[in-house]
């Protein structure tokens, strides 16, 4: 069996649309400038086109436009806004295709380092065993809120961005920044069920959260025991984890700013190993990229100048 496999290698059924990682990365890195955001998306257009046709994002591209992603990513997930059923169930298929790639990175990590220790592995394995049962609950969760699975598209973005070949690199990508990220959605998750009084979706997300404090501890210890004796090693971790974690953020999307749409779960990351220090430097990294400010604005404009664009393809084809 192949080592380090390539995040378009993943496997998946028929029911499942695949998207270019290309936005969700390029974001995280664009300046807070209102013109490259705007350019940026008019240029991936056709290819977000592409990628939402035949799913249920197609409406959502029909009435946004191109930078749907940003006005659904930007805002808080609140039932009483318009669209927040269908802004809830891209969230959740997103958490869902999320822990399959959490599995699937977990059994990498069993798989690509052979000469690791039996703990290491038994360690991984475990996770896998718990990544898989959190696939089956949020597979459970969306058929709950009446969504179905392969409705959205999926971006493997969180396998790539998290994969490393290394292992020390490997555990800070994906235990610590994918799985760190997974416990800031979780809690804003509780926090929703709990607003909206349902107590199935409350009780599941929390079961699951408790998981991934393991699995982020698993990360904080096993870069600890990899890196040892070499500071050099573990600072070249933490700078690997520093970037995953930029790109994680959205944009700022995900942040400690307090009108944040995902805000950082502070006290489970600290439950979970993270330092103080580390979560200080997290929010500060998380802000970067485009202000909220501009990522609204920007969204407006795309919005207009897709609606004109619309408005134009039909006069065209009243008049031929
Ligand atoms: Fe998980
Ligand atoms: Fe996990």
């Amino acid at each position: 069996m192949k080592r380090f496999l390539h995040h378009d290698e993943l496997a998946r059924d028929s029911r499942f649309v695949r998207q270019s990682n290309a936005q969700s990365t390029v974001l995280a890195a664009m300046p807070d400038d209102l013109d490259t955001v705007v350019n940026a998306f008019e240029q991936f257009s056709d290819m977000i086109e592409e990628s939402v046709r035949g799913t249920a994002a197609e409406p959502l591209f029909e009435a946004y436009g191109p930078a749907f992603a940003l006005t659904i990513l930007n805002e808080p997930i609140d039932p009483d806004v318009p669209e927040a059923l269908t802004r809830l169930l891209l969230r959740m298929h997103g958490i869902f295709v999320g822990e399959m790639q959490a599995l699937e990175g977990a059994a990498r990590s069993l798989y690509d380092f052979p000469d690791a220790p039996w703990e290491f592995k038994m360690n991984m394995a475990r996770q896998c065993w718990d990544e898989a049962r959190h696939v089956q609950i949020f597979e459970k969760l969306l058929t709950h809120l009446g969504g179905q699975v392969g409705m959205f598209p999926e971006s493997t973005f969180l396998f790539e961005a998290a994969c490393s070949d290394d292992p020390a690199m490997r555990v800070a990508g994906v235990n610590r920044g994918l799985e760190g990220l997974a416990c800031d959605v979780f809690r804003d998750m509780i926090r929703y069920a709990e607003k909206t009084d349902d107590e199935k979706m409350r009780q599941a997300v929390d079961y699951v959260l408790a998981d991934e404090l393991t699995h982020v501890r698993f990360g904080s210890e096993w870069v600890r025991e990899f890196t040892k004796g070499d500071p050099e090693y573990l600072e070249r971790t933490q700078e690997y984890r520093r970037t995953v974690d930029k790109q994680f953020s959205f944009g700022g999307a995900r942040s400690d700013r307090e009108d944040a749409a995902i805000p950082i779960a502070w006290e489970d990351r600290i439950e979970a190993g993270f330092t103080e220090e580390e979560l200080k430097e997290l929010a500060t990294l998380s802000g970067g990229g485009p202000s909220k400010e501009t990522l609204r604005e920007a969204a407006r404009i795309i919005r207009e100048r897709h609606m004109e664009k619309r408005k134009a393809k039909s006069g065209e084809e009243a008049r031929s």
